[in-house]
């Protein structure tokens, strides 16, 4: 790989032991994916912040980090962490988990990197512009920068983020580069959509086709007139779980999709395809339902405005959880959604998410209008689900 002289400099350690580790990490990416070349990055999002998934291991190696020296050289986000940092008895977490989460959070701030705790960066003041070259972990959020943003980001792994946060720069391949960003096949989408849970089934619908087929995952989908933010937001996600995609276009919706031709292989997906799709994440009985989670990727704060209506004067059973950003929470207080919502008996999870949340054991099934909770509460805590649309969930709980 070519390096530049600061580049070569980082990598010998004339910045600190830190860097150089840091350097030596992307050189490393780079060699194996063939990069010829580093380029500089201007924003970056950190995942692997939950005490949960890291461990001590992982704690170790932050402060090694931070005690070396590293700090970061620009814009630095985090992903989700194990409990709310402001309100984490309320969510029955164990205090000597608090006190680790607690250190993993103080060695991040050490590296000058925002403690944000949110997979939405793109609503919290990280939102990359078109063609802007980014190091962002996190699936869901890669996908929404690629996709719905136009800039441009590899499937980063925490490491990897970490290090190009410490030196500004990541390896030059995969979606960094124009030829890699094409679409290779068409999807037309013939179901009828309607709330963010329908994108996420369409998401699981096109992602486990697209894995059966064993194709690299750029899809363009046509026949879709529109989507909201929120509605890509879990497209996204869903997309990221099921079918591993960093990448989509929406002819006439996303902003690189009108760059190229419509590929001539596809596939088109029905309204029994999202049937079946919406089907297969629900395996529990209604009747066992004892937790529910809504915010998967993290709340907006127009999807915290509809929950509170539908929560308005309701009384709600078993534990409901509302995962968002602590600015959306902080938002959400200041416009009075935070005290309906609350009255209702609903707890806010700011910061974290019933995914990266120490609550194996404490549940039996869950309910969520997201596909990615779904997938990952089945997978990681062994929890049934329940999957629906946003009202049906509330009303399974109240
Ligand atoms: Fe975000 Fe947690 Fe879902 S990190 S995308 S709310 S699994």
């Amino acid at each position: 790989m070519q390096l530049t002289r600061e580049e070569q400099a980082m990598l010998d350690g004339e910045h600190g032991p830190a860097v150089r580790k840091a350097m030596q990490i992307l050189s490393a990416l780079g060699k194996i994916y063939g990069a010829e070349d580093m380029i500089p990055v201007t924003s970056v999002q950190v995942a692997g912040v939950s005490y949960d998934n890291l461990g001590e291991a992982g704690l170790d190696w932050l402060r090694e980090m931070a005690d070396g020296g590293g700090r970061a050289q620009v814009l630095t986000t985090l992903n989700p962490a194990g409990l709310d940092l402001e309100n984490w008895p309320a969510l029955g977490i164990d205090p000597a988990f608090a006190e680790r989460q607690g250190q993993v959070i103080e060695a991040f701030q050490r590296m000058g990197i925002i403690p944000s705790c949110t997979c939405t960066p793109y609503l919290s003041g990280n939102r990359p512009n078109m063609g802007e070259h980014i190091a962002w972990a996190e699936s869901s959020a890669v996908c929404y920068a690629n996709s719905v943003l136009g800039a441009r980001t590899n499937r980063e792994g925490g490491p990897s983020a970490l290090a190009a946060a410490l030196t500004g720069r990541t390896p030059n391949y995969g979606l960094h580069l124009d030829a890699n960003r094409r679409p290779n096949l068409t999807v037309a989408v013939e179901a009828k959509l309607s709330g963010g849970h329908t994108y996420g089934a369409l998401g699981k619908a096109i992602g486990e086709r697209m894995q059966a087929a064993g194709i690299k995952p750029i899809p363009v989908l046509t026949r879709l007139e529109k989507a909201s933010g929120d509605e890509l937001k879990a497209l996204c996600a869903s997309l990221a779980t099921y079918g591993g995609g960093a990448l989509f276009h929406i002819q006439g919706i996303t902003p690189e999709a009108h760059h190229y031709p419509l590929p001539a292989d596809g596939f088109s997906v029905t309204a029994a395809d999202l049937a079946d799709a919406s089907q297969s994440m629900s395996d529990a009985d209604p009747g066992e339902i004892d937790f529910a989670s809504l915010g998967c990727p993290h709340l907006s704060i127009d999807e915290i405005a509809y929950i509170a209506r539908l929560l308005d004067g309701k009384r709600v059973h078993g534990e409901l959880w509302l995962t968002t950003a602590r600015a959306t929470r902080r938002e959400a207080d200041r416009l009075g959604y935070s005290s309906l919502i609350e009255a209702s008996g609903a707890k806010f999870a700011a910061d974290t998410c019933c995914v990266v949340a120490p609550i194996q054991g404490r549940f039996t099934a869950m309910a969520a209008d997201s596909a990615k909770a779904c997938y990952y509460a089945a997978a990681k805590h062994r929890l049934r689900t329940w999957f629906g649309s946003v009202e049906e969930v509330i009303e399974r709980m109240t």
